[in-house]
């Protein structure tokens, strides 16, 4: 038995690949373009790991995709790859067109027709498993209630656009070839291993080098904040239990302006790392200017997947965000590695 997953050196799917590991020997494919957010490295822990098979490819390539559905046969395809920034869908959307629809378009036609090669048993408990957004949902205003499943599609940036059209072609996999497909969208995840062009490993990376803490507008957008290891047990738990044809709201019952977010990292660094000077890290906050379209607030209800699979976040905020401070002072060589040239590059396009 064994699963392929795409996207599985990012953030989320090379925490998941870990946390697979923790629970379970089930072989893992895992398939990764390795672009500027893909870093095999995080994997590193598991090299020797024979249970592990990576291919460096892309969802665009339906002939990659071929081979190594007839070379490995799964029994389910969980899909992580995305171009997933929403601020780099802003200045250069064209990525984000190409894979997160025309990759995922390739990945549903050659799923679909190795699934239909399958028999009886094989057939049936075959998964198809896109991992989308909260950001489909468009934005709340204060007091709206939370995103449920059956919210409108209302995406406003070409990110969250996008994932809307995957997440469409998903659903019409299903009813019109009867693919077994599961979706989950998800709130705003973090923890070990996430990119620093996010807000939580920007800020960590910018105040420990004494650089300014940038927010946009007046920081008072509103994100719910889900630790990844969460998330990761969700995502094993619905594509055990969920339904096929189902969507799945996977929220962390956390949610908090921008600056609190910031303010609370300023917290835990003043008192784990405290700067040289005594001063707090909090003076390092710059109001920049906003970002086009940017979404007001976001706002997850989870019942669904705690009612019908008995899944809820085990993390609070505070302890995830301490657990993931002190894993960024912990990896100082991780985040040097990838202070590349186009790492420099985006930082100076973005906030200059
Ligand atoms: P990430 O940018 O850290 O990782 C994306 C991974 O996909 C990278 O390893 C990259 O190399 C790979 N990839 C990109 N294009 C590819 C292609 N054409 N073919 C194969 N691999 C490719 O992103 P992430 O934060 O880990 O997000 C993973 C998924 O979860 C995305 O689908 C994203 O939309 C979704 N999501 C993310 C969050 C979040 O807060 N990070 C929240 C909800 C949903
Ligand atoms: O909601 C789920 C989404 O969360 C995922 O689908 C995306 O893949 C993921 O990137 C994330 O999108 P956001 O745009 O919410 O994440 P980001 O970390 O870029 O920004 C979080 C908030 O912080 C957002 O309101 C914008 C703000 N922000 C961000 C950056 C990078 C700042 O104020 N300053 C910054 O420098």
């Amino acid at each position: 038995m064994a699963i392929l997953i795409t996207g599985g050196a990012g953030f989320i799917g090379s925490n998941f690949v870990l946390d697979w590991f923790e629970k379970t020997n089930e072989e893992i494919i895992n398939i990764d373009a390795l672009t500027y957010s893909g870093n095999i490295k995080n994997l590193e822990s598991l090299k020797n790991n024979s249970n592990l098979f990576f291919l460096q490819g892309s969802i665009n390539d339906k002939t990659f995709l071929k081979k190594a559905f007839e070379d490995f046969k799964p029994r389910a395809v969980i899909n992580f790859a995305a171009e997933s920034h929403v601020d780099r869908s802003i200045s250069s959307p064209e990525n984000f067109i190409q894979t997160n629809i025309i990759g995922i378009f390739n990945l549903l036609e050659i799923s679909r027709e190795y699934w239909e090669s399958l028999v009886l048993d094989s057939k049936n408990n075959f998964r198809f498993y896109h991992i989308s957004t909260d950001e489909v949902y468009g934005e709340l205003k204060p007091d709206d209630p939370s995103f449920k499943e059956d919210n409108p599609y209302i995406p406003n940036s070409p990110y969250s656009a996008s994932k809307a059209s995957s997440d469409h072609l998903v659903r019409a996999w299903n009813k019109t070839y009867g693919l077994p497909t599961l979706i989950s969208n998800c709130s705003n995840n973090f923890g070990p291993f996430q990119y620093p062009e996010k807000l939580i490993p920007l800020c960590i990376i910018n105040a420990l080098q004494n650089k300014e803490i940038p927010i946009y507008g007046d920081g008072k957008q509103v994100r719910d904040w889900l630790y990844v290891k969460d998330h990761c047990s969700a995502v094993r738990k619905i594509l055990d239990k969920g339904l096929p044809g189902e969507t799945y709201n996977v929220g962390g019952n956390n949610e908090k302006t921008n600056l609190e977010v910031v303010s609370c990292i300023c917290d835990v660094l003043n008192k784990i790392r405290p700067r040289e000077n005594n001063k707090s890290y909090k003076e390092l906050i710059v109001h920049i200017e906003d970002r086009p379209g940017h979404d007001k607030r976001y706002s997850i209800n989870s019942s669904k997947i705690f009612e019908n699979i008995n899944w809820a976040p085990k993390e609070s905020f505070e302890s995830g965000i301490y657990k993931t401070v002190n894993w960024y002072l912990e990896n100082p060589e991780w985040l040097k590695e990838l202070m590349s040239e186009e790492f420099k590059k985006w930082m100076e396009f973005q906030y200059k």
